[in-house]
Parts: structure tokens; sequence; C-alpha cells
């Protein structure tokens, strides 16, 4: 079993129109709205690969009723803690014109100590009665919960025995490290915002020294860049870049990881899976959504690299640029 925190989950709101423009009123041609946030589509990728997982975080108010409803009727199983606050919306405009999206994130809601401590004791009542082998925390953080929440649930996950799973930017990934998460996520951008280091290699390393476990760093169409501090440097990209809808590729990735751990494999013998779901991610029009059948069939273009080998391909070529010599 696998438990997915999102503190900050989101009602995804997409409204189709035929063209945005500023400042004009427009016809919308289709609205959708399902259940997101990082965390909810980490669960959902894992509940589409068939694996068990129970989403929880903080819901509340009209729009978290309706993300708990959308839940439901996704047969995905969750058990959210509530706040007084209305859950945010994240609304993306789609211009068929100009085949692009105009995203709005809220902030989200704000939560108060009290119900903070409300979701810490929850969770560890949850912990303890689905013993999970891994627990998966990702996202932003809502106004009010403190920047160190990471390291909460980290400590909690540990307590009960589970492996952790950080997926977070910013002050929130800093601030969960000390806790030392068993793997942390950061994409190309994250790592170079909290680090200063434009190269991967160095960013990863310097995650280790301030507490990380393992470090995996996606880089979008370059693939994945597995560091631990004794296991070398892994690297797994696939054979060819894909075009699609990259938005979520990182939880699908995030989401095969865990999977790797629950099932008593390294977080690096799951690193060319995380690929292929990722990869299947990007085929798919919406967030947190793989098509299994894609999944096996990115699975054989997946080429992974391990320590000291040197790629005649050109994937890496960016990273390359940043560290010309190892
Ligand atoms: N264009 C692409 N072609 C093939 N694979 C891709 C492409 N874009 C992303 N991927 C895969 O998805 C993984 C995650 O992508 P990325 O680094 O963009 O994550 P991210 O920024 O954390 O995404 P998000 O937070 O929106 O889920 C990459 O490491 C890679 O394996
Ligand atoms: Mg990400």
């Amino acid at each position: 079993m696998i438990v997915t925190v999102t503190l900050n989950a989101a009602l995804d709101v997409t409204y189709v129109v035929p063209e945005l423009q500023p400042h004009a009123s427009h016809r919308v041609t289709s609205v959708s709205q399902v259940g997101g946030g990082k965390g909810v589509n980490v669960a959902s990728v894992l509940a589409q690969q068939g694996r068990p997982v129970m989403a929880t975080g903080l819901l509340g108010g009209a729009t978290g009723a309706v993300v708990r409803a959308d839940l439901d009727a996704r047969g995905l199983a969750h058990r959210f803690s509530p706040v007084a606050g209305e859950t945010r919306r994240a609304v993306t405009v789609v211009s068929e014109a100009h085949g692009d999206a105009t995203v709005f994130n809220e902030p989200g809601p704000s939560v108060t100590e009290q119900e903070w401590q409300g979701f810490l004791a929850d969770l560890r009542a949850l912990l303890g009665e689905v013993r999970p082998q891994v627990v998966v925390a990702s996202g932003s953080l809502p106004p009010g919960t403190p920047t160190d929440a990471y390291a909460a649930v980290v400590r909690l996950a540990r307590e009960a025995g589970a492996l952790s799973v950080v997926d977070t930017s910013a002050g929130p990934l800093l601030a969960a490290l000390p806790a030392a998460p068993d793997l942390v996520k950061p994409n190309r951008d994250e790592l170079a915002e909290v680090t200063g280091e434009a190269g991967l290699l160095v960013g990863a390393r310097r995650l280790l020294d301030l507490g990380a476990r393992e470090v995996v760093v996606s880089a979008g169409p370059d693939g994945l860049l597995d560091v631990t501090a004794g296991g070398g440097v892994w690297r797994a990209h696939l054979d060819a870049p894909l075009t699609g809808n990259p938005t979520g590729a990182g939880d699908a990735a995030v989401a095969a990881l865990a999977a790797g751990l629950a099932e008593g494999r390294t977080a690096r013998e799951a690193l060319a899976d995380a690929v292929a779901w990722s990869a299947a991610a990007v085929l798919h029009p919406l967030a947190g959504h793989v098509r299994p059948d894609d999944v096996v069939g990115l699975r054989a273009r997946v080429r992974v690299v391990p320590p000291g080998t040197t790629e005649t391909a050109t994937p890496h070529q960016e990273d390359r640029r940043a560290h010309p010599a190892p």
C-alpha cells in the first residue's frame, strides 16, 4: 500500500475556449472539473497501474466536497482531513486557436495550527491502520502550514516503518531535508532554485549533503538521473523525446518510483519504469493519467546508462554543457 499526501489539493477546472483574448468575453465550449493536486495525481496513476493506494491530505468547503465526490466517482480510495477554509481551484483555460493553456492557481485555504495538528494526528492513525510501505508527499503547501510540514510527514512515515518520497520545491523542499526523506524528486528548475547550481549532478549531491538519502532529478525529455552517496550516478531516458502534455509527467515518475519501493526494489531499480510511466503521462492529454498499454510499449524504449558510461547519443547535452568533464 502507498499513501499519498496532498496538503494543497485542488479542483482542476478546465475551460476550453475557441480563442483566448485578454479584456474580452468568451463563450466556453466545454468545462471539466476533476480532483487534483500533485499527490492526487500520483495516487491516480498508481491506481491506473493496479497498485493499492490511499490518498490523504487536507480538503475544505464546497470545493473540497466536489473533490471528494470526484475521487469517489473515480473509485480512488481517500481519507482527507477537514479544514474550514475552501479548497483551491486551479483553472486552466485552453485556447483552441493557440493550442496552448493559461493557468490560474489559487493559493489555497488558510490552515490553522489546530487543523494542522489534527491532520498530523489523523495521518499517524491512518499509517498505523493501513501500514503502507511508502508515503509520498507532493506539491505546494497551503497558507498557514509550517514550512517544515513535509519533515513532519517524513518523521511520521519512518515512525510507522514506511519509506518516504518528497516531491516539492523551494522552502518546503529545503525544510524537508533534515528529516532525511528516503527519496526526493526535484525537476531541473526546482533543483537549480534550491541549490543555486545549474548542474544536475552537483545540485543532487547538495541535496544529499543536506539530508536526502537518494535524489532522482527529472529533466523533462532528457529523462531521469539517480544519485545516492555510495551508488554512483544512474541515468535513464527514452530513445527519443515525445510531444504531448508534460504537465504531471513528474507525478507519474514519482508514482513509478514509489511503486518500486513498495515492492522492495530500490528507486534506482525502478528508474526505467519511472521513465516509461512518465513518458506515458506525456502521451495522455490529462495530468495524472497513463494508459497501461502505453507504459508497456514505452518500457521497451528506455535506455539505462549505468555509472561511468559515456553516451554517444544526444539526450543529456544540456547537462554535459553544465559539466564538461566529470
Ligand atoms: N517530452 C518528453 N518526452 C519523453 N519523456 C518526457 C518528456 N517530458 C517529460 N518526460 C518524462 O517525464 C519525466 C518528468 O518530467 P519533468 O522533469 O518535466 O517533471 P516535472 O516538471 O516534475 O513535472 P510535473 O511536476 O508537472 O509532474 C521526465 O524525467 C521524463 O522521463
Ligand atoms: Mg514536478
